[in-house]
């Protein structure tokens, strides 16, 4: 079923037919094809384009197919072309000659471009959502484990003590940061290229502005030429999704390395872990290596759409219908990652045990002492050196700074004194330096 064939003489290749078909997941679109249609329809009876019979005539044989297809009395599927094909036919053979009038003033290149960008709106407003849950989940875990000091690293090498929550806060603020970016990016797509036609308008004395209005936009595009070939709003989508996925698969890497027996930092749930078939003690991080994994997947779909879009002449191109595996694919997968991610925090159990031990034998307080030499009046660099020659000494003598008797400590330098104990706890540490910030 064709919405062309007039000028051909001979039928369409059964290769061709399938190659250029994708019905098979533009139907992805049913619901945003369907709403544009009402709006464009109503348009089209409000300007004496059609009448006002047949506006409602086509608006409610629309309804019903949205609603057959709902309750899965109308399947989609069959030899259409396209979602946009399948929605028009069925409303002709319903309505018979009047469902024909539905496509007046339109072309099925400003119609995928007012689907494609109604499905981005819902599905980056959806992310969004899913991130606030996942920034909540990520605060409460901190605040459960409050009291727990652990290691922070640079070069994956024991550095300072930090707190668990801190951590967990350092994940808050990039989510919080990817919320943005999707609300920047919805703000920059929400222009309606409906009523662009083909590439140059109509003549027609179309309301651009009504329907914009009607599907929930702020304006009508300013140039139908690129209203109707615009994918930049799915590329800065897609950027927005691999930034996400490059900090979920962060965080993913840290709690495949804390759960490891080397670090036994957490212990992941059950519920978020699977067995080996061949080794009986194994517990497997699946989900977050999943996570990692899906991360190049996304990545791989911004490359493909910003390939895909290299190059093209104005205005519309049929290579943009590949605009659509790559982006429904990365919305399914962002979705789970970050839903699969929240679960795991849930579930999982936090060892403060083992992270206060790494804590001391990590020499953690290393930079405190050199900053209370420096208190006492040697320069910075001369006391880095000292201390330097203290961890060496504690190294050999397998012990930490602390543990260090005075007489010992003045052994690499006169200005230590019996304050300097109380000075570089741990606990202490933290109070004065990341304790402020976290006010
Ligand atoms: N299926 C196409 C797409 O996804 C839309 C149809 C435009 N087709 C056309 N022949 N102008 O981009």
């Amino acid at each position: 079923m064709k919405l062309w064939g007039g000028r051909f003489k001979e039928s369409e290749s059964k290769l061709m037919e399938d190659f250029n078909s994708s019905l098979s997941f533009d139907k992805t679109l049913y619901k945003q094809d369907i709403t544009g249609s009402i709006a464009h329809v109503e348009m089209l009876s409000k300007c004496g384009i059609i009448s006002v019979s047949e506006g409602n005539l086509i608006k409610q044989g629309l309804e019903e197919i949205l609603s057959d297809i709902e309750s899965g009395k109308l399947n989609i599927e069959g030899s259409y072309e396209d979602i946009h094909s399948f929605v028009e036919s069925n409303l002709t053979s319903r309505l018979g000659e009047v469902g024909k009038k539905l496509h007046t003033a339109r072309s099925r290149n400003d119609q995928v471009a007012v689907d494609m960008r109604l499905y981005a709106k819902e599905a980056a407003k959806e992310v969004a959502e899913n991130i606030k849950t996942l920034v909540s989940t990520l605060t409460e875990l901190g605040e459960k484990n409050s009291g727990v000091i652990m290691p922070g690293y640079t070069h994956m090498q024991r550095a300072q003590v930090v707190t668990f929550k801190y951590y967990m806060l350092a994940y808050v603020s990039m989510f919080k940061r990817d919320v943005k970016r999707l609300n920047s990016a919805l703000e920059i797509l929400n222009e309606s290229p409906l009523g662009c036609c083909a590439l140059a308008g109509t003549t027609y004395n179309i309301d651009r502005e009504y329907t914009a209005e009607k599907l929930g936009f702020s304006k009508p595009v300013d140039n139908f030429l690129d209203g109707v070939s615009d994918r930049d709003y799915l590329i800065e989508l897609q950027a927005a999704f691999s930034i996400i996925m490059m900090h979920l698969s962060r965080l993913s890497e840290e709690l495949i390395i804390w759960s490891s027996k080397e670090f036994g930092f957490i212990q992941i749930s059950d519920e978020f872990a699977t067995g080996s078939s061949i080794m009986p003690q194994k517990k497997n991080p699946d989900a977050a290596e999943l996570i990692r994994g899906k991360t190049g997947r996304v990545y791989g779909a911004l490359v493909s759409i910003l390939t895909m879009m290299k190059s093209l002449p104005l205005a519309y191109n049929k290579d943009m219908q590949e605009d659509k595996e790559p982006f429904f694919d990365s919305v399914k997968t962002v979705l789970s990652s970050i839903q699969v991610m929240a679960g795991m925090l849930k579930t999982l159990t936090v060892k403060g045990d083992r992270m206060k031990e790494a804590v001391k034998l990590g020499f953690l307080n290393a930079t405190e002492v050199a900053d209370y030499l420096v208190l006492k009046g040697m320069p910075f660099r001369d006391a880095h050196g000292v201390v330097g020659s203290i961890v060496l000494y504690c190294e050999e003598k397998s012990c930490s700074i602390e543990e260090l008797s005075l007489e010992e400590l003045k052994g690499f330098s006169q200005l230590f004194e019996e304050g300097v104990y109380e000075y570089i706890d741990y606990e202490n540490s933290l109070e004065k330096g990341i304790k402020n910030q976290m006010k």
